[in-house]
């Protein structure tokens, strides 16, 4: 069904950092990690790395083979947008 996706800044995707809430932004696509933490292959630890930050250079070197969009589907929460200006 249709989910309305958020504008995430810089700032706020820092903010989602802990295993219980975990963001992360992949080719300025925002994911919630934290469903996927237990199944990651490569273990919490490793993918808590990108927790609160962009994960997308991480993951290219990781695993740039792996189809993210289609695994984190239901996980995605919008996209990144610059920080509003003063
Ligand atoms: C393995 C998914 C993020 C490190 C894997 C595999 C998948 C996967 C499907 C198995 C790949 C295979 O066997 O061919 C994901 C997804 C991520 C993510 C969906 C983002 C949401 C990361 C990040 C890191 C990482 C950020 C590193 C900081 C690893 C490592 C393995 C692995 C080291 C290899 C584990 C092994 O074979 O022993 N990941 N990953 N992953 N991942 Fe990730």
């Amino acid at each position: 069904g249709f989910t309305s996706l958020q504008r995430v800044t810089p700032s706020e995707l820092k903010k989602h950092n802990t295993p219980e809430d975990a963001w992360s932004s992949f080719n300025g696509k925002v994911y919630n990690i934290t469903p996927y933490l237990s199944f990651h292959p490569g273990g919490q630890k490793e993918l808590m790395r990108c927790a609160g930050r962009d994960g997308s250079k991480l993951f290219a070197l990781t695993h740039s083979w792996v189809n993210l969009d289609y695994m984190l589907d239901g996980c995605m929460i919008g996209f990144m947008v610059p920080e509003p200006s003063q």
